[in-house]
This record gives C-alpha cells, sequence and structure tokens, in this order.
C-alpha cells in the first residue's frame, strides 16, 4: 500500500508494507479519507510517539473508510460497511487495521471526507466538556482557538446544550467566516458594524458569539472555558471564570507554563483541569463511543452538526496537506483523500 511515511523528520508518499490483522477483534479498513491534527506534526518531528504496538512512521488519528476484512470475533462491523473512527496512529495511509473500539458506522449521506474529520475532535471536545467539565444546560461556555477542529466541534456540543457560546479566534477576517460556519436556514446571523463580532441566534435558545481573544471579557462570566491556547492566558481564564468555574486545558498552543495567583483560584472555587486523549484505554475509548454514537451521531446525521472542511490533498500530495496545516488561518480540518 502507500502511506504519509515520516522519514528524516519529514513527510512523504512512500510505498510500504499492509497492515495484517492478527487479532479476533480487528477489522482492516480501506482508508477513503484521513484528517492532519496537530498531534501529527509533532509526530513527524520527532516530538510526539505514538503509544506502543503503533508504528512510529505512520501519523493519524481519525479515518473513514470501507471494511475489507474483520476478525472471527467482530460482529458490529462486515466487510463493505462505511466506517469512520479515532485511533492512536497509521490513519494517513491506504489501508489500517484497528480494533474498532472506537469505530463507528458513517451516517447516510455523509462523505468520507465529512466523516474522517469527526472522531478526534468530537471525542476531544465531549470528553472534556460533557464528560470532565460537566456541562450543563444554559450555561455561559467559552471556546478559544475556535476555527479548528477541537474548537468547532465544541461550538457544536455547546450549541447542543442550549448554552450561551463565546468563540475567539486571533484574527479579524475569520471571524464572520467561521460565524457562518455554524448558520442554519432558520438561524439569524448579527454582526457588529466594526466587524470585531458576530453573533448567531438559534432556535433552541443557543447563542454564539465569535469574537477576537481581547473582547473575551464582555461576554463572560463564564462558567465553562475550554481553552485550546493555555499558556499565559490562563490568568485571564482565571479572571473571567463565574464562581465554581471550570477551565479544562486541552492545547498548548500559546505556551506550556503560566503564573496564577492562587487566592483567586480559592476565591473563585474554581477548577482547572488538563486532559489528554491518545493515550486513553481502549475501555474508556469504547465508553466515550458509545455516548457519542447515542448524543452526538444523530445530529451529524440530520445536519444539525458539521464537520468543515478546510481543504482536501490527495495522499500522494501529502507533503503539500501538511504544508497547509502549518500555514495556519484555516476554518476546520484539513483532509487527504485515498481513491
Ligand atoms: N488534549 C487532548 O486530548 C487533545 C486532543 C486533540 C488536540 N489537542 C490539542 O488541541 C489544540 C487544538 O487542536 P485542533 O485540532 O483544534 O487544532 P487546529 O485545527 O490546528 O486549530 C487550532 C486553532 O488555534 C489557533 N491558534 C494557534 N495558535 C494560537 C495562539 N497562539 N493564539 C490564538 N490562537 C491560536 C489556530 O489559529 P491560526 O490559524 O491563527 O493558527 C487554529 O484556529 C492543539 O494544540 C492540539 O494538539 C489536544
Amino acid at each position: 500500500m502507500h502511506a504519509a511515511v515520516i522519514k528524516d523528520k519529514s513527510i512523504s508518499y512512500l510505498s510500504t508494507e499492509d497492515p495484517v490483522i492478527t487479532s479476533e477483534n480487528e477489522i482492516l479498513v480501506a482508508v477513503r479519507a484521513a484528517a492532519l491534527n496537530a498531534a501529527d506534526l509533532l509526530q513527524v518531528s520527532g516530538n510526539y510517539p505514538p503509544p506502543p504496538g503503533i508504528r512510529e512512521d505512520i501519523p493519524g488519528l481519525e479515518y473513514a473508510g470501507i471494511v475489507l476484512e474483520v476478525g472471527k470475533a467482530v460482529t458490529k462491523f462486515k466487510p463493505g460497511d462505511r466506517v469512520m473512527g479515532l485511533v492512536p496512529g497509521e490513519a494517513q495511509a491506504e489501508k489500517l487495521k484497528t480494533a474498532g473500539e472506537a469505530t463507528f458506522l458513517i451516517p447516510d449521506g455523509l462523505s468520507f471526507e465529512e466523516a474522517t474529520g469527526f472522531s478526534e475532535s468530537f471525542f476531544t471536545a465531549y470528553d472534556a466538556l460533557i464528560i470532565r467539565a460537566n456541562l450543563k444546560e444554559y450555561r455561559n461556555v467559552l471556546v478559544t482557538g475556535a476555527a479548528g477542529g477541537i474548537g468547532m466541534a465544541a461550538v457544536w456540543l455547546s450549541v447542543l446544550k442550549k448554552c450561551k457560546v463565546t468563540a475567539s479566534v486571533r484574527h479579524r477576517d475569520l471571524i464572520e467566516p467561521l460565524a457562518r460556519h455554524f448558520l442554519r436556514p432558520g438561524d439569524t446571523l448579527l454582526s457588529d458594524a466594526t466587524g470585531s463580532s458576530c453573533t448567531i441566534e438559534f432556535p433552541n435558545g443557543a447563542t454564539l458569539t465569535v469574537c477576537l481573544p481581547q473582547d473575551e471579557p464582555l461576554y463572560g462570566d463564564y462558567d465553562v472555558i475550554l481553552d485550546l491556547i493555555s499558556g499565559e492566558r490562563i490568568p485571564t481564564n482565571l479572571s473571567m471564570l463565574t464562581q465554581n468555574g471550570t477551565i479544562a486545558v486541552i492545547g498548548l498552543l500559546g505556551g506550556a507554563t503560566s503564573e496564577i495567583d492562587l487566592r483567586l483560584l480559592l476565591a473563585k472555587r474554581a477548577t482547572i483541569f488538563g486532559s489528554t486523549l491518545r493515550s486513553r484505554s481502549a475501555k474508556e475509548k469504547a465508553e466515550l463511543r458509545l455516548r457519542i454514537e447515542q448524543e452526538v451521531l444523530p445530529h451529524l446525521a440530520n445536519g444539525d452538526v458539521q464537520v468543515a472542511i478546510h481543504a482536501s490533498f490527495p495522499l500522494v500530495e501529502v507533503d503539500k496537506a501538511y504544508k497547509k496545516f502549518k500555514e495556519g488561518k484555516k476554518i476546520g480540518k484539513i483532509i487527504l483523500t485515498m481513491t
């Protein structure tokens, strides 16, 4: 098969050996699309090795494709099924084997490209917001770094919870295009005349305001802040938090260290937690998959939740796809396609 292969800290389209099913619980998938994530870039640079047992030279955490073969103990899937899911690596290849604990059947009508961009973002955002931060209906939520995969998934989940959502992006010219991704027929879009914010009112009572980071305090105090940037902005998060509020530290795009006034943490009775998804056990991923299947997949199937695709490249152009990812200023996911 062909795959995106890491060699000398760069990524190339190369020929490599096919995966082979070795356990009765595994499925073999003909991958039709695989999405890029920040972790893949770190893996290419040698800074984020996959868990033991996973090839270090093929990145890729999410895929969509067609089942080719199933192990003897597999009852949920059969050859020919359209599937999508999360894996600890190796997804950016023409074939992939997986134990399937984090595998879904693709809802009818969803393309492989849309399907592949779902899993990593929604597993991460669901785990952080709904399970760890225990997000309830009608809460005030802030999502930072909101134009990326995780940020957009977090916005959708908060909208489903009828929350008042603020989503921040650092480029003013992304504000309106990002807001438009969440618009559906019947929704109302209100733009600030200066172009520094856009608000959508949803029929279920949720609202979404897209703004610049410096305007986040205008829409606080926040019950939950899902932070993909972190670093030096953690003290600001704390100052914008409501009493008993929660900060979920999920990405460190702004840095890995911060100094906070712990008196404020105490006074607000605040919670700050961090989380990573990739190293979770198969059991934990299976439990998450079940909840997402029941609570989110129906919304993906009927279009109430969508996956935004910023750009799509054939696998043979994997180097261009990685370059595009590094350029930033994207809205949603960058996808590799396999024919
Ligand atoms: N903890 C976990 O389990 C877990 C799981 C998955 C991902 N993550 C992490 O979560 C983060 C987001 O993932 P993603 O898939 O959503 O990535 P993504 O699609 O690349 O989106 C990241 C967004 O953050 C913005 N951004 C980057 N640096 C920024 C900065 N210093 N200040 C403000 N905005 C900035 C980017 O905007 P620009 O266009 O301006 O660059 C982009 O819109 C990554 O760090 C990733 O490693 C964590």
